[in-house]
């Protein structure tokens, strides 16, 4: 990004930013990027591509300067894998869920016309289409808590089954259960994705295990609903073992709308790439949902191959690569020619 001109800075939670100046000094701007965490044992595009993208379109326009500034944004602690919450970065920008003093520095401004974000689709949709590119109208809602039961620790070879109070035996108990609940209810999947048992010994009976849950559909009520159901579960299983159980929320994010005029700028952009567009809901979560609460945002999809992610496997094709970069070429020119866009400012 310096090469390129652009002034680059970190902002205070860690989010990498460049900007790249409009026609005059006073221009609005327009935010691009996704995140640069990831999860561990991850792919390498899951992210760092859409941040990539950025710059590649603020490359290609060779130093012809637009109505409006890009900043290019790499957002910090999108996916929860270091401090188990998620967004960090993209939730500062928007004034959400963080009370440092410091950390306001890094919001939004009221001189932002929107988000863009290009992203791998992370799912198998397009493939099947055989579509390279797809485009994004909601994100679904998810909840995540954490889980502790606690029961007795004891020694595994003196303490008889009938008198002990397994902490881990009932979390696993509960992960079946939750896995269950999901299958029988259309539309939701719910996931258990970390586990952790004390004191962790072959010959120690658990006193004490922590367990995440991650829970998504693309209805806030019946995520609500079986969210609901799976607490009772989780207060049965440990009652009837005489364990107790409690629980922390770390994320409750209602589903999105991506907004429709940039949305719609998006299908025809393309278009024009050769590109038949198709419409669909994304099952992961994007920086994207936190941004849509104060600035009108939109997201770009590459195909998935095999629709493997957040693995090694994950891959992307460098033709689709390259048809996502043009069609970014194509809605920028268009949003530049749109008085329609030029004339919104950020509800921040
Ligand atoms: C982000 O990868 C998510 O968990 O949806
Ligand atoms: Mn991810
Ligand atoms: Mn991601």
């Amino acid at each position: 990004m310096k090469a390129l001109g652009m002034n680059v800075s970190v902002d205070a939670v860690g989010n990498l930013r460049g900007f790249l100046a409009g026609t005059s000094p006073t221009a609005p701007r327009i935010l691009i990027g996704s995140h640069l965490d990831t999860v561990p044992n991850a792919g390498a595009f899951d992210g760092i591509l859409g941040v990539l993208l950025a710059v590649g379109l603020a490359e290609s326009l060779e130093g012809r300067k637009l109505p409006f500034a890009i900043e290019v944004i790499g957002f910090s602690e999108e996916e929860g894998v270091r401090f188990g919450v998620p967004f960090i970065g993209s939730r500062a920008l928007v004034g959400r869920g963080l009370n440092s003093n410091e950390i306001s520095k890094a919001a939004l401004r009221d001189d932002v016309l929107g988000y863009i974000e290009f992203h791998i689709e992370q799912g198998p949709v397009l493939e099947t289409l055989g579509r390279p590119l797809g485009v994004v109208e909601a994100i679904v809602g998810q909840n995540r808590l954490e889980f502790t039961f606690s029961g007795q620790a004891n020694h595994a070879g003196t303490t008889p089954m009938n008198l002990r109070h397994d902490a881990l035996a009932a979390t696993a108990e509960w992960i079946v259960a939750v896995e269950n609940q999901a299958k029988q209810t259309p539309g939701i999947v719910a996931t258990v994705g970390f586990v952790e048992a004390k004191p962790g010994a072959t010959n120690v009976i658990a006193g004490e295990a922590r367990a995440t849950l991650d829970i998504r559909t693309a209805s806030d009520r019946a995520r609500t609903e079986a969210l609901d159901e799976l607490i009772r579960q989780a207060e049965s299983i440990a009652s009837r073992r005489a364990v107790r159980v409690k629980w922390r929320t770390l994320l409750a994010q209602n589903a999105v709308a991506m907004d429709s005029f940039v949305t719609e700028q998006i299908e025809h952009a393309m278009r024009k790439t050769g590109c038949e567009p198709h419409r669909m809901a994304s099952g992961a979560g994007h920086d994207a949902m936190v941004l849509a609460d104060k600035i009108p945002a939109a997201m770009i999809f590459l195909r998935t191959p095999g629709g493997i992610s957040h693995d090694p496997a994950e891959s992307v094709h460098l033709d689709d690569v390259a048809k996502a970069l043009e069609c970014g070429q194509h809605l920028l020119t268009q949003l530049a020619a749109s008085q329609e866009f030029l004339g919104r400012t950020c509800r921040a």
